[in-house]
């Protein structure tokens, strides 16, 4: 990779190896042709959330699931979508080595009932899942986690913190050899429960890793509130004040491979968010590395976007880096105010923003005004 120094002048490349989402909503039905292209676009693979309705919640759903994604890839497209299962109470720990044998689910999400979009089937009580967890563990198949408690008596701004002693660290403690993904991180408490625990698997690999969202490193709570109510920026975990933030992109810019690139992005459609009670997701499938980019450069970490995005998520997973690489430009752009989507439309994540990076994507859709 370039000296950052040489990367300041218009028209300046910054090519990385191609990069993998570890976190990502597709959706489904007639969602799917136009998300897969988004994110086929920009990454090699990604991690795809199994939060349908219904949920994804054994192999044979996943291998369905997973062939509607793989005919949803634009002609030419080598896009792999990494299958994961939906933990309920009623898992039965036989499903993992069947999802294990598949060779196709690479995960399974954690989501505390109700905590989220469509986590009506997740986990009441994370005793009803010892088994599973035990299997898991066995199996090498990580947990991914939704860490935020459900409890109404917990501040919303204080769900992460509360669930990393409430729940992770009993976790951590019971299966110590069980691989586990803290998803889209937004607090210093979980970059320091992180930073905490740093044991490795057979391979060295460490046992305990994060994600990272774009909107998480680029955003604080304010851009909820700025000059009024902003539902675009409205995602669970909620974005957290500026001194959270600013760990957060410490982390990310720290070059530990614990931290890595997971978008979380989860559309919605204009109409789910600008209402009455709006969903919560945001949109960032079709400038995801643009935005990575601009959170980098502005912390002057550029030099560490390439090992975040593209070597550690792999390395923790356990599979091949990816071949190939991805350029980006030094180009002045604005996000579009809106997207085409099924009937009607999606506001992308910093709709109206002015980036300074373009990702020179192999098979990018047409950019819909
Ligand atoms: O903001 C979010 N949106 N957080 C989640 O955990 C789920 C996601 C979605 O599926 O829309
Ligand atoms: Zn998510």
């Amino acid at each position: 990779m370039q000296s950052p120094d040489s990367l300041d002048r218009p028209g300046s490349t910054l090519r990385i190896t191609r990069p993998d989402d570890w976190h990502l909503h597709l959706r489904d039905g007639d969602a799917l042709a136009w998300t897969v292209p988004w994110s086929a676009a920009q990454f090699a693979r990604a991690i795809v959330m199994p939060n349908l309705k219904p949920p994804v919640v054994d192999t044979a759903q996943a291998l369905a699931y997973r062939e509607r994604v793989l005919a949803a890839r634009p002609a030419g497209a080598d896009f792999q979508p990494l299958m994961t299962l939906y933990l309920t109470d009623r898992t039965p720990p036989a499903e993992i080595a069947r999802a294990r044998a598949s060779g196709a689910v690479f995960g399974v999400k954690l989501y505390p009932a109700g905590a989220t979009t469509n986590s009506d089937s997740g986990v009441t009580d994370l005793r009803h899942v010892h088994g599973v967890l035990e299997a898991m563990q066995r199996e090498g198949m990580p947990l991914l986690v939704h860490g935020e408690v459900t409890d109404p008596e917990v501040d919303v701004f204080d769900r992460e913190a509360v669930f990393l002693e409430r729940h992770l660290q009993p976790i951590r403690r019971d299966f110590p050899g069980l691989k586990i993904v803290l998803e889209h991180i937004t607090t210093a408490q979980a970059v320091d429960f992180v930073l905490a625990h740093d044991a490795r698997d057979a391979r060295g690999a460490p046992l305990l890793g994060a994600t990272l969202t774009a909107h998480h490193l680029l955003h604080n709570r304010n851009s909820m509130f700025r000059g009024g109510l902003r539902p675009h920026y409205y995602c669970l975990p909620v974005l957290k004040r500026e001194t959270h933030r600013r760990r957060l992109v410490e982390a990310a810019c720290s070059g530990d491979a614990r931290f890595f690139l997971g978008t979380d992005s989860a559309p919605h459609a204009r109409g789910a968010k600008e209402a009455d009670c709006g969903c919560a997701g945001c949109f960032s499938a079709m400038h995801a590395l643009e935005l990575y980019a601009q959170a980098f450069e502005q912390a002057g970490c550029l030099q560490r976007l390439e090992g975040f995005a593209s070597h550690f998520g792999a390395d923790f997973y356990g599979l091949p880096r990816n071949a190939g690489s991805i350029e980006l430009r030094r180009q002045d752009w604005e996000v579009p105010q809106r997207l085409d989507y099924l009937d009607g439309e999606i506001v992308p994540v910093d709709a109206g923003v002015r980036l300074g990076w373009r990702a020179v994507a192999s098979a990018a859709p047409q950019q819909q005004a």
